[in-house]
């Protein structure tokens, strides 16, 4: 059974596997022909949070393999609250192919995952987002053709995106800084993870609380939201510490003059990233946010094995 939790279980083969799996559906979606790799499976969503693009990016994705998916709103499960986490994956499993979840705890997605008798994607976690994190990483290889010897520059929390570029990153061998303010590093286990993928790959990771040190001859800038879901009571505390870490046009000034700009979404303009750059000449956002589409279609054929 594969599940896809974090890109930190994946090797470095499948890692690349499922990008390639990406180029190659994303290049027949382009020539408007069909890829029904999952032609009669049915996607269940479960969401314990609001959505965007993991919402309608799955959606489609599912229609256009030739599949369905089910959006199955908080309300609707309460996962945990209802019945257990575990019922609730036992269950599931009997009427859909594979599960995809969008959780506060990250532990009720590897529970999840521990009782399904189908695969299961995390759609965000409070530690992780891979399915982002694989998007980007074909985002980066369309702008810049390649990961190794290249600089990607993250600057803000050290949250659940930036976990999943430090993963995806350190399997590919792209070399990587964060930027954070002090207390809001990624977590000491999460390092160690990065600091053993780098061991193998050959990449540079480094933490700083310097953003201007962090940007300099950047290939990628990459920001998120100063507060991530389930954090709101932060939000005013942070919003007076985080200001130093705000991706503007002085930053990327620091970086290679053909440095792109990424973010995951939903952004708070004015907050983390500036009108100017979101809108400007070198950001990918909407790239990004696009490939959320082809990247998670690769993931759900490489779970499914159906390719
Ligand atoms: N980037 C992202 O996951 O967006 P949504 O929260 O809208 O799904
Ligand atoms: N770090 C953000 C990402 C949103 C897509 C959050 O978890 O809210």
């Amino acid at each position: 059974m594969k599940h896809f939790l974090t890109l930190a279980d994946l090797t470095s083969e499948q890692m690349h596997a499922i990008l390639d799996l990406a180029v190659r559906i994303k290049t027949v979606w382009k020539a408007g022909e069909d890829t029904p790799y999952l032609k009669g499976k049915v996607l269940g969503m479960i969401f314990q949070k609001p959505s965007l693009r993991t919402r309608v990016s799955f959606d489609v994705a599912m229609l256009q393999l030739g599949g369905n998916a089910l959006y199955l709103s908080p309300d609707e499960i309460q996962l945990g609250k209802r019945e257990s986490v575990a019922d609730v994956a036992r269950v599931i499993s009997r009427y859909v192919n594979v599960v995809m979840a969008r959780v506060f705890a990250h532990a009720d997605v590897v529970a999840l995952a521990k009782y399904a008798t189908v695969p299961v994607i995390n759609g965000l976690s409070d530690y992780s987002h891979p399915c982002q994190g694989m998007a980007d990483f074909l985002t980066i290889l369309e702008h810049k053709g390649s990961f190794k010897g290249k600089k990607l520059a993250y600057l803000g929390d050290g949250n659940n995106v930036a976990t999943s570029l430090l993963y995806g990153a350190t399997l590919l061998g792209m070399d990587f800084t964060i930027a954070s303010p002090k207390g809001y590093e990624l977590h000491p286990a999460i390092w160690e993870i990065g600091r053993r993928l780098a061991g193998e790959s050959g990449s540079k990771i480094e933490a700083t609380t310097d953003p201007l040190a962090a940007v300099r001859d950047a290939d990628v800038i990459y920001t998120d939201t100063w507060t991530s879901m389930g954090q709101e009571a932060e939000a005013e505390q942070r919003r007076k510490i985080f200001p130093p870490y705000r991706v503007d046009e002085a930053k990327l000034a620091l970086a290679k003059p053909d440095v792109i700009v990424m973010h995951c979404l939903p952004a708070h303009r004015g907050e983390e990233i500036t009108d100017a750059v979101a809108d400007g000449p070198h950001s990918a956002i909407f790239d990004q946010a696009e490939n959320r589409l082809h990247a998670q279609k690769a993931i759900l054929v490489w779970v499914l094995d159906a390719n």
